[in-house]
């Protein structure tokens, strides 16, 4: 799979790592294109680093790994996004990270969807500290990665890539349930960060 992770912080950093491992073709896309050479030489099995637009224009699948409040300035460098999938892992905070800033009626990926009306936003990754993006780190062979989408192809491509990764794909339902998936990010990040257990926690749904 043609893969561009938009960012090259934590999340960029991980995500390019892991999926570049297991064979996807990956380009890391940032407005500064030095920084995503440098981490793409770092992370090597054939990943390539430059600017946003270069790094979407090569890729059939987008992930933005980068601040929900930066996401409108990104997709402008991007360009046309038609028919692209548009992966939004954001858990839209406040700076302290202890509230989310929007929800309830909407949510980061139903504003992204609107930003980018012609690409199949799915929301994924959210409740993923990269902390757990190696495989390596994970104590767990089942994390689960929630998937939602309005798009049955997009949505199957991105539960293709989680698993690849080695996590568990778990179908979410519609782009609209990433507002129940966002507070569940946010409730991820008060446990690891506020409750004391530390960034590889991470929620899974179980029969019981
Ligand atoms: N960290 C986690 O464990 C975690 C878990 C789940 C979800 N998430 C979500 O993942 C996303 C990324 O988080 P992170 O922890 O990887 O953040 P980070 O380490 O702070 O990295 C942010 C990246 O976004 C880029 N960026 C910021 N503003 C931008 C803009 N306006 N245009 C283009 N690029 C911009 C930064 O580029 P520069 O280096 O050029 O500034 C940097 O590469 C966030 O939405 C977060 O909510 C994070």
């Amino acid at each position: 799979m043609k893969i561009a992770i938009i960012g090259s912080g934590n999340m960029g950093a991980g995500l390019a790592g892991v999926l570049a491992a297991v064979g996807n073709e990956v380009v890391i896309g940032t407005r500064d294109p030095a920084k995503a050479a440098a981490l793409a030489e770092k992370i090597g099995h054939g990943a390539v680093g430059g600017g946003i637009g270069a790094a979407a224009k090569l890729a059939d699948v987008l992930i933005l790994a980068l601040p929900y409040g930066g996401v409108a300035e990104a997709l402008k460098l991007a360009g046309d996004l038609a028919g692209k999938v548009l992966v939004d892992i954001s858990n839209p905070i406040s700076a302290d990270f202890k509230e989310l800033t929007l929800g309830h009626t909407t949510s980061a990926a139903e504003e992204i969807q609107k930003l980018a009306p012609t690409a199949h936003v799915v929301k994924a990754f959210n409740t993923i500290f990269a902390q757990l993006l190696p495989k390596e780190a994970r104590q767990s062979n089942r994390l689960q990665v929630f998937i939602a989408g309005d798009d049955t192809g997009a949505n199957a491509t991105v539960a293709t890539l989680a698993q690849s990764a080695g996590f568990e794909p778990v179908k979410a339902g519609p782009l609209s349930n990433a507002r129940f998936l966002e507070p569940i990010g946010e409730m991820n990040i008060h446990f690891g960060y506020f409750l004391g257990q530390g960034p590889t926690v991470a929620p899974i749904w179980v029969k019981a």
